[in-house]
């Protein structure tokens, strides 16, 4: 069957490209979710990809796309130091997540090591780029792959 997933694209990340691309690199959005798309068909996934700013708004689209998706790939930005509202949205949905991060959280400033999303995902994928969505995405896929259907 099929696998459906929601991507979402946490705060700040719709200026990819022009923000920090010493840290975040230099490929925009638009071209991340390119890539996103092609590997989607690759692997056989159909995806609704998001971005938004608002902390609210993401948790809108968990909620409203929720029985379509099997799982959930999210860059929360900064919302993932911090957000117990989006920690409780992706319990609340149910639904397998992969946390993904363009950049290594975990060698940066201390406050960006910790998240409150991670516990409540089935992984965490950071430091690779743009690579980690993809690297999110088939893990995504091959997590469902061996969950019975609903
Ligand atoms: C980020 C890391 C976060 O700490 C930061 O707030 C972001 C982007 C990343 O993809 O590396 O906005 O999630």
């Amino acid at each position: 069957m099929r696998k459906n997933i929601l991507v979402l694209h946490g705060p700040n990340l719709n200026l990819l490209g022009e923000r920090q691309p010493g840290v975040y690199g230099k490929r925009t959005l638009a071209q991340l979710n390119r890539s996103l798309r092609a590997k989607a068909g690759n692997l056989e996934i159909s995806v609704r990809i998001f971005q938004r700013n608002g902390e609210g708004q993401l948790l809108d689209l968990l909620h409203r796309h929720r029985r379509w998706a099997h799982g959930l790939l999210i860059n929360p930005g900064a919302y993932t130091h911090y957000s117990y509202a989006l920690r409780d949205g992706i319990v609340g949905a149910g639904l397998p997540a992969v946390e993904v991060h363009l950049s290594d959280i975990h060698r940066r400033e201390p406050w960006r090591r910790i998240s409150v999303i991670a516990p409540v995902c089935i992984a965490q994928v950071a430091g690779r780029g743009q690579g980690s969505y993809l690297e999110g995405l088939k893990l995504l896929r091959d997590h469902l792959g061996y969950c019975r259907p609903r």
